[in-house]
């Protein structure tokens, strides 16, 4: 199908509201059936396969094995359970591939029902002695989900620092006792997986019961044939997490949480509801919903499907009226297949979906209930937005007849210090922040996201590029997704959008970032199409785009998408004359040429800068342009791997901010833009791979704002006074010196004073974002920037030369948290002066303890070159600044303290109270 532009969409989502934290669970609850219970507590956990094992696992042939290396097998695309023994294999124990075991578990995502898997006679458990019930896993460590095995460390110093120099690599083994009670007996007992990386295996009671290669993916199985009712279960979990295969940190480990999910046979399918509003005017929107219900019994159903539709409040809760309902719906299903009920009804004057500051995020509910016989048998909640987008090719995005121009990010899914196990405080912390900055979307680079991020993204009003794949049939590394793309993109893909499609934030399908098919023509085209149709197949509501750093208008892959996504392309790549000769990428500008061969196509620049930066560190000399290249000695030092907070240097085929939003703004079309990126994120740390995280964030690591923050700020949020300075002023070396010093405000014009004296007053030109005084000759004393806007006085900013060290200020970003063993506190600790004026130089070792209910799960300073543990309840401070995140133990509130010390310097403390609930 072809994409229309200039159409409006209007667009609605729905997935169940999830019930995993607290903090954000006030959604609808849902009538007797089902039941979705976490499972996130007492697991056991080991890492490895068993030593003494009789077998060993594989995945596939294709994938290479951890520990024994399986080099000279012919690729099985229909391996059974072949039992092979290899001559590469240093321990020749026999190799039990598993691959046809897991297969099925995608069977509903196979549009094509000859395609689809038949499980295999027998099981994968025997010589598997981990997999066995009434293994002994006492000695295995304890451990609650969601849970990262590689953020522990440690870090390691060979190799390349692509993925984030921590031990993700291996066999993780998960084991859990589960008591599924006598009265379960006859109904289907689901396990939900929202992510586990990777390459999951799953038995119950020593029966294997299927598996998800991609550990982006969430996937469910189904229990129900191998539950014991009446008595304890034991539930495995195998995952192999295979070296290379990843241009970041992956992660490792069950990272996200899981469910048990109970319902009667007749029940609303995975992710069964979809819901969307094709017409919306001020008077009414049109809510049309298919459910697809399951009929899990012997025997045929006569089932009721009756929807209504409620509001939301800002936290997620359910209003007392029904505001719509649809009309019942009756089916007749036949044993073992599924139906699908569709019905329609009108929600009066609506209050529509939309990103803030000029919009707000309104949300409704629809719960649709399966009756059997007259009585209910099961109950879901679809929370939905109501919206229309218009993508104008000239003009860009319209969210409810308003220009919004996409002021976007790119992120990845670690949450720094945490790893990648999800929480959503730190997840919704991510969120807050940027949106401080004026960021109103989120690109998740570059895989399908945690399902809270979406939850959180509704519920706040971000925009989101749900991108799929980093790769296809082409790798970028040798283990990564391409060796399961032809087998899995399709499960994948139509999973990840039947979850999404229902989340009004949800804006665009992402196919694939940077993929090697762009250099493959019509080949690759041709698998572009194919992706494209699965996207539209299962949701013909929004766009599809690829993010392309290389394909050019006259190529055939761009030809395929809705949407142009632009990767650095659109200021040009490596444009200048330092980069004549080279063999990388060299582009010049392209929204022109793009917007010529595509005129009905909307553009955007899927990634933009690559800026780096190390926040604090300010380098000498300053280059006088506005965007450069990081070299030893121009913005980046070789000695301490510290790059320029000059906030001018970047990788070499990105751009400075500066230099993006001229080229936006010179190209008017251009739908907006996603930087690369919003937070720092561990692995990938060009330009010093020897780092452990990137310089590429806005924000860094442990959460603090680099510069950069303000002068998004100051472009994003124009009506928001602001004037901020660079650098700090603080340099006993520099007396005498030329300090460059500049000014990023949301005014327009900014006068600067050097202790009371007047440096001049500076204006920013047409296609200026900063104000510079690069003259500036160093002294002690204090900065002041005075800014103005349509000449009236806009905003103030000052920063004053510190003493020594002298004192430690703890700043909680909450000091009231839940006690549910998730909520968590982010302290700032900051090293002051005397008077209390940030020391931005410091780097005192600060040591933590804590009394009370509550623990340390982590610290950072934000330093990409920091090795020391996240664990470690001391702390180098970095600049000025460290962090401790701080957890209430779980049912038991009360007061925590938090004492900070350092040698030479004042002590200082911070109270957290926990509480059993907030409301
Ligand atoms: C881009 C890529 C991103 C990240 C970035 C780093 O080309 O799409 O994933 O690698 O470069 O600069």
């Amino acid at each position: 199908m072809r994409f229309k532009l200039k159409s409006i969409l209007s667009l609605a989502v729905a997935g169940c509201v999830f019930t995993g934290n607290p903090t954000l669970n006030a959604g609808p609850a849902s009538a007797a059936p089902p039941e979705r219970i976490s499972i996130d507590d007492d697991w056991r956990f080991t890492k490895g396969d068993p030593t003494n094992s009789a077998v060993s696992l594989l995945y596939d042939v294709r994938q290479p094995k951890q520990i024994r290396r399986l080099a000279a097998v012919e690729a099985d695309g229909n391996a059974s359970l072949a039992s092979m023994t290899n001559s590469a294999d240093a321990t020749n124990l026999p190799v039990s591939v598993i691959k046809q075991w897991i297969l099925p578990t995608g069977n509903e995502f196979i549009k094509d029902p000859a395609k689809r898997f038949v499980r295999p006679e027998g099981n994968v458990a025997d010589g598997v002695a981990f997999a066995q019930p009434g293994f002994d896993d006492t000695s295995w460590q304890e451990i609650n989900l969601p849970h990262d095995w590689a953020i522990a460390g440690p870090f390691t110093h060979s190799g390349g620092g692509g993925m984030g120099r921590l031990p993700t690599a291996g066999i993780g083994w998960y084991r859990k006792k589960l008591d599924i009670p006598a009265g379960d007996a006859g109904k289907c007992i689901f396990l939900d997986v929202d992510g586990a990386m990777s390459y999951s295996t799953v038995w119950l009671n020593g029966q294997v019961v299927g598996g998800w290669p991609y550990g982006y993916a969430s996937w469910r199985v189904d229990l129900t044939p191998f539950v014991k009712c009446g008595g304890p279960n034991e539930l495995v979990i195998r995952l192999d997490n295979p070296p290379n295969s990843s241009r970041w940190y992956p992660g490792a480990g069950i990272y996200r949480n899981v469910w048990l999910v109970k319902t009667s046979p007749v029940h609303v399918g995975h992710w069964g509801t979809y819901l969307t509003t094709p017409e919306v005017s001020p008077a009414a929107a049109t809510v049309n919903l298919k459910v697809t219900v399951d009929n899990d019994s012997k025997q045929s159903a006569a089932v009721a499907v009756t929807t209504e539709i409620f509001a939301l409040d800002a936290d997620g809760r359910k209003g007392g009226t029904a505001l719509a309902s649809i009309a019942p719906v009756d089916l007749q299903i036949a044993a073992s297949t599924n139906a699908v009920a569709e019905g329609g009804a009108t929600v009066a004057n609506p209050k529509l979906w939309g990103p803030p500051p000029t919009q707000k995020p309104n949300r409704y509910v629809a719960v649709t209930t399966i009756s059997q016989d007259g009585k209910v048998v099961d109950s879901y909640a679809t929370p939905f937005g109501i919206r229309t987008i218009k993508f104008d090719s000239n003009e860009g995005c319209f969210i409810n007849g308003e220009h919004v121009p996409l002021h976007g990010v790119s992120d990845h899914h670690d949450l720094g210090a945490l790893g990648a196990a999800f929480n959503t405080r730190a997840a919704q912390r991510q969120l807050e922040i940027l949106q401080d900055m004026g960021c109103n979307a989120i690109r998740t680079s570059h895989n399908p996201p945690a399902p809270e991020l979406l939850e959180l993204a509704d519920r706040m009003g971000f925009l989101v590029m749900d991108e799929m794949f980093d790769c296809w049939q082409r790798s970028k590394t040798p283990n990564d997704f391409h060796l399961s793309f032809d087998d899995w993109h399709e499960q994948d893909m139509r999973a990840q959008i039947r979850r999404d499609r229902n989340s009004p934030s949800v804006t665009f399908w992402s196919i694939g970032n940077e993929v090697g098919e762009q250099y493959t023509g019509t080949n690759g085209a041709a698998l572009a199409q194919q992706l494209c149709d699965i996207a539209h197949d299962e949701d013909p509501t929004r766009p599809t785009i690829t993010a392309m750093n290389w394909a050019k208008p006259d190529m055939p892959l761009p030809a395929v998408v809705d949407v142009i996504g632009l990767n650095y392309q659109g200021e040009g790549i490596r444009d200048t004359p330092e980069f004549a000769g080279t063999d990388r990428i060299r582009t010049s500008p392209q929204y022109p040429a793009f917007h010529a061969k595509f005129p009905d196509k909307l553009i955007l620049s899927t990634e933009t800068a690559s800026a780096f930066s190390s926040r604090g560190v300010y380098l000498f000399p300053v280059t006088k342009d506005i965007s450069s290249p990081v070299r030893d000695g121009r913005g980046g030092d070789p000695k301490i791997h510290e790059v320029s907070a000059y906030e001018l240097y970047a990788v070499d085929f990105g751009s400075s901010a500066d230099k993006v939003f001229a080229s936006l703004e010179r190209h008017p079309f251009v739908a907006g833009e996603f930087v690369w990126c919003g937070w720092d994120y561990l692995g990938e740390p060009t330009p010093y791979d020897s780092s452990r995280s990137s310089y590429a964030g806005i924000i860094d690591l442990a959460g603090f704002k680099k510069d950069r923050f303000y002068l998004y700020q100051s472009h994003w949020r124009p009506d928001f006074p602001m004037a901020h300075i660079l650098p700090h002023w603080t340099w006993p070396d520099r007396i005498g010196q030329v300090t460059p010093v500049h000014v990023f405000t949301s005014g327009d014009e900014a006068e600067l004073f050097l202790n009371g004296k007047s440096l001049g007053r500076k204006k920013k030109d047409a296609y200026e974002y900063r104000l510079r005084w690069d003259d500036v000759v160093y002294q002690p004393g204090a900065l002041k920037a005075v800014a103005y806007k349509n000449g009236k006085r806009w905003a103030t900013d000052e920063v004053e030369t510190a003493g020594e060290a002298a004192k430690l200020k703890l700043e909680p970003d909450r000091d009231t948290i839940r006690a549910d063993g998730k909520d968590l506190s982010f302290v700032t600790v900051t090293v002051t002066d005397k008077n209390g004026l940030t020391a931005p130089r410091a780097d005192n070792r600060v040591r933590f303890a804590i009394s009370g209910p509550g623990e340390i799960v982590a610290t950072d300073n934000g330093d990409p070159t920091s090795f020391e543990p996240f664990q470690s309840h001391d702390r180098k401070a970095f600049n000025g600044l460290c962090l401790v995140i701080i957890r209430g133990t779980a049912g038991q509130p009360g007061i925590i303290k938090l004492t900070a010390t350092a040698d030479g310097v004042r002590v200082g403390t911070a109270s957290i109270k926990t509480m059993l609930s907030l409301n």
